[in-house]
């Protein structure tokens, strides 16, 4: 199992990204679960017309019994997920819904960011939405960051434009002092390419989702919509997430070598802004 936690700069595509890559996730791996985790609340069960139940607000309530669940078994995702209705295809893609106010999230995310672990039970890699990266957790250690903590890993979703690209190296140093892995994932319009992005911010930039409003919808805002093999967006989303699984393995090895595993949570340093 991994936990990838994706975030974004002021809304540049987490959502999008997310359910993107689970549609086309790459099919030597168990089919993934999207956790919808935004502190914003969250957006899919209102595209989709889901219920909010089973959803995060389930998950909260089992983590809060553990007895229910099993004494060091944790939480099955899959067993409070939900699948995306007529996909057109045979790519089921689960998704574990949020309630859409903030203040519904609150303990939920409190729970996550303590016990991430809890999640262990969950056969399958977890592609957890966190919404975006706000100023504010930059010194408060928010539930988001701690929770990108205990996963050792953010993929951060970035448009390729001075301004969100100086806010991503404000937030480097920031997440690399609290052992976190950052991978930069380019979303829509901008005038850099990825390999200066690389090279002028020393960044992993994971892979590229070209601007394309009519997939995003599609993908992300439940519009209908033909195959999604014909849409540019997953066509790109499948090359980022067949790198990203191949990185993931070199990730983990780092992780489980050092202290930034699962439940282990050090001190942020930085934040200048
Ligand atoms: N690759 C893309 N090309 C064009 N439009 C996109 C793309 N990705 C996302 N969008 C559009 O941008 C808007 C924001 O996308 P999305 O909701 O995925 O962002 P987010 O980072 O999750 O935002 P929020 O902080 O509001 O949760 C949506 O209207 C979506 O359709
Ligand atoms: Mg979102």
């Amino acid at each position: 199992m991994e936990v990838i936690p994706i975030v974004s700069l002021k809304s540049a595509g987490a959502t999008t990204a997310a359910l993107a890559l689970a549609t086309v996730w790459p099919e030597q791996r168990p089919a993934p679960v999207v956790l919808e985790c935004d502190p914003a609340g969250g957006d899919i069960a209102a595209h989709f017309d889901l219920p909010l139940t089973p959803g995060l607000v389930s998950v909260a309530l089992a983590m809060d019994r553990p007895a229910d669940v099993g004494e060091g078994m944790g939480v099955d995702l899959r067993l409070h997920s939900q699948v995306l209705p007529d996909r057109r295809d045979r790519s089921l893609v689960h998704v574990v819904v949020a309630p859409t106010s903030p203040e519904e999230m609150r303990r939920p995310l409190a729970l996550l960011a303590e016990k991430l672990s809890f999640l262990a039970a969950t056969e399958t890699d977890i592609l957890l939405d966190c919404g975006r990266l706000e100023a504010a957790s930059i010194q408060g250690r928010t539930p988001t960051v701690r929770l990108l903590q205990q996963a050792g890993l953010a993929i951060v979703v970035v448009r390729p434009q001075l301004s969100e690209l100086r806010r991503l190296a404000v937030w480097l140093p920031v997440l690399r002092s609290g052992h976190v892995e950052v991978m930069a994932l380019l979303s829509q319009r901008g005038p850099y390419a990825e390999s200066e992005i690389a090279h002028t911010l020393e960044v992993e930039v994971i892979g590229s989702l070209p601007d394309d409003p009519a997939s995003a919808a599609i993908v992300g805002g439940g519009a209908a919509g033909p195959r999604p093999d014909r849409l540019p967006l997953l066509r790109a989303a499948r090359a980022t997430a067949a790198a990203l699984v191949d990185r993931l393995a070199t990730v983990g090895r780092h992780r489980d070598s050092s202290e930034a595993v699962l439940g282990t949570v050090v001190p942020l340093t930085g934040g200048t802004r």
